[in-house]
């Protein structure tokens, strides 16, 4: 099939090379020029395990082609997958500005009978605006459909190519067909639904998933009061098939683009509709005070922060990205050099990003024995493989004060301690 992916970001670029990949022929189209530029010569504008090489690849057989020209693309096409970005207003609503920029264009140059097809994550009943917004641009036949991605970042491209499921929302079999003929090749249950429910289930998952992560993040906080290990907890609570021992992984809370963005997002949709959703309210109100929770063990140990060399492991969101985007390693570097500590920080992909947001307020370390050089404390913000390669006595013997503050819970307390180093970390 030919398919037109309209914006090149995270969920365009993995979309459109994995769908290639799988025997498409794909047009990746970018109102950023430059950005289309570099991925002609196959430079792909962030970190993400897999993707180069697959876009390299599939540059060279023609299978896809990264262009900024709309109209040219959109007449070869079957079907248009909608991919731009939807980034949360301060009333915490999704701002859908930049879908009805792409679909007013689409509906404008339309030629044919076509399949628009969204896989932003967007409100119930967007589907339907776009509907209408085709409507006023374009008299002939066409159908919009709602196919929403369950990717996560640092494996996206296995997540894409080995689903757990594909949701497919539609209004008719013409739009139905078309949809499960694009994935086909992915072998999974298919789901199909009414548009508003597919839009639903995206919201509804990455809301449950939050919930699950501040739901033990809470007995973790319990945990603590009362002696137990909350490590040992969610394996005792994950056996159990009806819970699953997937999102129980406690520590400093859930940050990235989409699952802050995408619960306050439903939580404002359900307001609108005159339920108040309390649930979700208090998994935001959980996960903010989850970071200070941390901080505290930072500050209670060091008592006064004032001149204190503090090394910071991990910058990103989460391990195998370079994306900081809500992560929660800013809040806490932030927080640090307010009260006067001095940050040597080190990340294996997100020193740059991190750098476009902190500037010269800290430093930045080339590895992570460098950062540990002369520090008062070890403070440990994303779990890294990496970091569990790093010898203790290295830890030990450059430190100033052998000090680890885990926020990902990597090491095992009694191992480091036996090596004299004290290790505090969360929820044991
Ligand atoms: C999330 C969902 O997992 C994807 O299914 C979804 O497609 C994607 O959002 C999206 O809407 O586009 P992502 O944000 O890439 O994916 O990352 P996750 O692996 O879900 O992690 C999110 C945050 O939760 C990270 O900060 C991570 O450290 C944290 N987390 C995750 C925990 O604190 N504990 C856990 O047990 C799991």
């Amino acid at each position: 099939m030919n398919i037109l992916v309209v914006g090149s970001g995270y969920v365009g670029l993995v979309s459109g090379t994995c769908f290639a990949e799988l025997g498409h022929k794909v047009f990746c189209i970018d109102i950023d020029e430059k950005k289309i530029n570099s991925l002609q010569s196959g430079k792909i504008p962030f970190y993400e395990p897999e993707l180069a090489d697959l876009v390299i690849k599939n540059i060279q057989s023609q299978s896809i082609t990264f262009t900024t020209k709309l109209a040219e693309s959109l007449n070869q096409a079957d079907l248009v997958l909608i991919c731009v970005g939807t980034p949360p207003k301060q009333t915490g609503q999704a701002d859908l500005k930049y879908i009805f920029q792409a679909v007013e264009e689409i509906g404008k140059n339309l030629t044919k009978y076509t399949v628009i097809v969204t896989k932003s994550t967007v409100p119930v009943g967007t589907a339907q605006k776009i509907k209408k917004i085709i409507s006023k641009n374009y008299n002939g036949e066409f159908d919009v459909a709602s196919c929403p991605e369950f990717l996560r970042e640092g494996s996206a491209v296995k997540d894409f190519m080995n689903p757990d499921r594909i949701v497919i929302g539609t209004e008719n079999q013409r739009a139905s067909d078309l949809s499960n003929e694009l994935h086909e090749k992915l072998d999974c249950p298919k789901l199909e639904t009414n548009l508003e429910t597919a839009e639903m289930i995206k919201y509804a998952s990455n809301a449950f998933l939050a919930t699950k992560i501040s739901f033990i993040n809470e007995i973790a906080n319990v945990c603590e009061n009362v002696g137990a290990d909350v490590e040992q907890v969610a394996e005792g609570m994950g056996l159990d098939t009806r819970i699953g021992k997937a999102f129980l992984r406690a520590g400093i809370g859930y940050g990235g683009s989409c699952f802050p963005k995408d619960v306050r997002a439903l939580h404002h949709v359900a307001g609108q509709t005159g339920y108040p959703f309390q649930l979700l309210k208090a998994v935001v109100e959980v996960n903010n005070q989850q970071r200070w929770l941390f901080y505290k063990k930072i500050k209670d140990e060091l008592k006064c922060l004032e001149n204190k060399t503090i090394a910071v492991w991990g910058l990103s969101f989460k391990p195998d990205t370079d994306d900081v985007r809500e992560s929660i390693a800013i809040d806490i570097i932030e927080k640090l050099v307010e009260d006067g500590a001095n940050v040597k920080a080190y990340d294996p992909e997100a020193m740059k990003n991190t750098q476009e947001i902190l500037g010269d307020k800290i430093q930045y370390c080339f590895t992570a024995d460098f950062a540990l050089e002369n520090a008062d404390c070890l403070v440990i913000i994303t779990d890294w493989d990496e970091f569990k390669l790093v010898k203790f006595e290295n830890i030990k013997s450059k430190m100033k004060t052998p000090l680890i503050i885990d926020g990902r819970n990597m090491f095992d307390g009694e191992k480091l301690s036996s090596q004299g180093i004290k290790y505090i970390s969360v929820g044991r």
